[in-house]
């Protein structure tokens, strides 16, 4: 690719976004979504490719996206194969301009150059870390300064503070998060022991890293409140690992008020894999915040640098109006296939809970379209191992896709008289748009079955 292109692209602009380009390359404007809402049988149609026979309540690992969205990827790829210069000369920067203001709008964000499109919430996460990396072996932070981040962080995201902090003399504090979890108050507390233990011995709290919706066991963190604790409390700057949230709860930058915030658009928001946004704070825009890939656009703004990290299929990051174009289809848009997510996965989420004489891992209020429900414990789930297995299993025999989580009973809840006691294992259920009750009722019956056949972790034979 040619490294010295000037930099008129912005001036290429046009109304597209590769729905209907003609014979010529054309892009006329958008065709406007028509105002009858989506039909059961469309929605059928836009996920005609999942695979019929899989129950699929797990849209948390990997998202999903509809067909029309698809559709118009294909569409910027030919495209860009078409005449790939003018496409890289003219259109690539004008278009990502447009995804970016239309998520500045989507997240209320002040403006566009405090978004920039990355792959994925792991790239985002490495872009901050390697940030706080460099205040490290600069000298801007003491070896020995902390950042914070909760136990159920990401894995990916705790390797990451490993790689990027732990290395460069940073020291890592862990707040423990109680689960099954009955209130906010809970995790308050403990986030709050954790900056405390963050500040002992003179050391300064850097970096807090909260996430917005943890991924395993999935629990919805009051995000906003320890935002403003830690800025009670001096930490330095706050990054909310939001992989979940964009499609799945309200997000408003400027209330949350932390200074780096990142969403994974192909969970939740119908983007194909993979792209995300990191946001990060106007006066941190400009700094020294760089794209662990170094190319041409390195030192003209994360924005810039992002926007090409070398040769490469952009075309996910270009489908963002076309995803706006498939919600609008539904009644009240995004906000509205927000709520009817959450309503359908909590009314799930308790219907097993039910039939399983369980209970489900948090309260409602702290779950997005994602929801824990534990399960009999007489299949015993005692060990990481053995939840993969049976995840595996479910997946194997019984074509039902949900990931399972395995949590020890804490101390003295084994003599409890409640359902905890013998809660060792949960499914983390997802609602998604394509959901129907149907794939929550083949769940039902195949660990209610399973219960019934005195079936047990350890005739699991998976490696
Ligand atoms: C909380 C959280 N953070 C980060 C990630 C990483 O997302 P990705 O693999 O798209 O980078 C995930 C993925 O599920 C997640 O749940």
């Amino acid at each position: 690719m040619d490294p010295h292109r000037d930099h008129h692209a912005e001036n290429g602009s046009h109304d597209g976004d590769g729905s209907g380009d003609d014979s010529n390359g054309r892009l006329p404007k958008r065709r406007r979504p028509s105002p009858s809402p989506i039909s059961v049988a469309e929605i059928r149609d836009e996920f005609s490719h999942h695979d019929p026979a899989v129950a699929r309540i797990n849209n948390g690992s990997f998202g999903s996206c509809p067909a029309s969205v698809l559709a118009a990827q294909l569409r910027w790829q030919r495209l860009f194969l078409r005449q790939p210069d003018d496409f890289y000369f003219n259109r690539l920067r004008p278009s990502l301009l447009r995804s970016r203001a239309t998520i500045k709008d989507l997240i209320n964000a002040d403006d566009v150059d405090e978004v920039s499109l990355v792959d994925n919430a792991t790239t985002a996460a490495s872009i901050v870390l390697q940030h706080v990396s460099w205040a490290f072996t600069e000298g801007h932070f003491n070896k020995g300064d902390a950042v914070v981040m909760l136990h159920y962080a990401y894995g990916a995201i705790k390797k990451s503070i490993q790689a990027y902090v732990t290395r460069a003399g940073g020291h890592v504090i862990v707040a423990p998060l109680p689960f099954p979890v009955t209130s906010n108050e809970e995790i308050v507390q403990e986030f709050r022991k954790a900056l405390e233990r963050g500040k002992s011995n003179g050391r300064k709290v850097r970096l807090a890293v909260i996430d917005h919706i943890t991924s395993m066991p999935s629990v919805l963190i009051p995000v906003k409140e320890l935002t403003k604790i830690c800025r009670e409390e001096g930490v330095d700057k706050v990054f909310v690992d939001a992989a979940h949230a964009i499609g799945s709860v309200d997000v408003d930058v400027k209330d949350i008020g932390a200074d780096f915030y990142t969403s994974n658009l192909h969970k939740w928001f119908f983007c194909p894999p993979s792209v995300a946004f990191l946001y990060s704070k106007k006066c941190l825009a400009s700094s020294d915040l760089h794209h662990p890939v170094v190319s041409h656009e390195y030192g003209n703004g994360l924005p810039m640098e992002s926007g090409w990290i070398g040769t490469r299929d952009y075309s996910a990051q270009l489908v963002v109006p076309s995803v706006m174009d498939f919600m609008s289809r539904f009644e009240g848009g995004i906000e509205g296939i927000r709520k009817r997510n959450h309503d359908k996965v909590v009314e799930m989420g308790k219907l097993l809970a039910k039939s399983w004489g369980t209970c489900l891992g948090s309260p409602p209020d702290m779950c997005t379209s994602m929801i824990m429900v534990g399960l009999p414990g007489c299949l015993g789930i005692s060990t990481e191992k053995d939840a993969l297995k049976f995840r595996s299993f479910l997946r194997d025999q019984f074509h039902v896709e949900v990931p399972v989580y395995h949590q020890s009973p804490k101390d003295g809840e084994n003599d409890a008289l409640d359902w905890r006691s013998s809660v060792t294992g949960y499914v983390r259920i997802s609602h998604q748009v394509y959901n129907v009750e149907d794939d929550y009722i083949k769940l039902r019956d195949v660990i209610n079955k399973l219960v019934h056949d005195g079936f047990n972790c350890t005739m699991l034979s998976y490696s």
